[in-house]
């Protein structure tokens, strides 16, 4: 008993490490770049950061809802450990990318932020994504578990809104190359298609189509 729960606690620790890594090769890029040394940040640095932090944020979201189709098909239950701590780097790194935006990029001009959150629809999608978020973090702990009950399972549906506004944001935002984008798109179809298909009404449905024909 005691022994699983070190052994536990030690895979928890490992995967903060590996979902810390990329806020800390961005940091270790931002003091190359503070210091004039080489680094990958390119000729423009808070691009780059949009671009890194929104990639992983929608990595994040991807792996989250990857984790209930992966328990049913290969009957990988204990996964479901992660997916609190999964959701909330997603969280983490869409707030990283929200501070780049009003930090670096706009440096606190709430007015003109407003006007792009209100005039650019791109931006509209991206922050709806954000406040759909915000909850799913809040009540991500175990008194809101229970707390909420029956209905936590149902607020935490909102991810899949996030999943289709997050995808729909990338997509109008990028400029040239929308191959990445279309791959997120395609796993996001992929991951909802499957709950869909698991719905009880097409349980009932395929369970009413006879294996073999009648005989004649
Ligand atoms: C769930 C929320 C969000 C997700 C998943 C997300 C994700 C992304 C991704 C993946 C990109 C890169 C697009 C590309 O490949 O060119 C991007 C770009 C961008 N995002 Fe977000 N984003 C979110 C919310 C927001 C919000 C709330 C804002 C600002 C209020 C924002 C501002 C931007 C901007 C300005 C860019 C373009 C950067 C550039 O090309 O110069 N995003 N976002």
């Amino acid at each position: 008993m005691i022994q699983n729960y070190i052994k536990q606690s030690y895979i928890k620790t490992f995967v903060h490490f590996l979902a810390l890594m990329p806020a800390a090769w961005l940091i270790w890029q931002g003091w190359l770049l503070y210091d004039f040394q080489d680094n990958m940040l390119t000729a423009n640095p808070i691009k780059f950061i949009h671009h890194y932090t929104g990639d992983w944020t929608i990595r994040f979201i991807l792996l989250g809802l990857a984790i209930t189709p992966l328990r049913k098909i290969f009957g990988w239950n204990k996964l479901v450990k992660f997916r609190r701590m999964i959701g909330l780097y997603a969280f983490f790194y869409v707030i990283l990318h929200f501070l780049n935006y009003v930090v670096l990029d706009y440096y606190f001009d709430w007015a003109t932020i407003y006007k792009e959150i209100i005039k650019r629809p791109a931006i509209t999608f991206g922050m709806v994504g954000i406040l759909f978020l915000l909850p799913l973090a809040v009540t991500s702990t175990k008194g809101w578990i229970k707390r909420l009950g029956r209905n936590w399972v149902k607020l935490h549906r909102l991810i899949y809104l996030v999943g289709i506004l997050a995808i729909t944001h990338n997509m109008m935002m990028v400029k040239a190359d929308l191959f990445q984008p279309l791959i997120h798109g395609a796993i996001l179809a992929l991951l909802l298609g499957y709950r869909l298909y698991r719905l009880p009404i097409w349980k009932q449905k395929r369970s009413q189509i006879p294996l073999s024909p009648p005989p004649a």
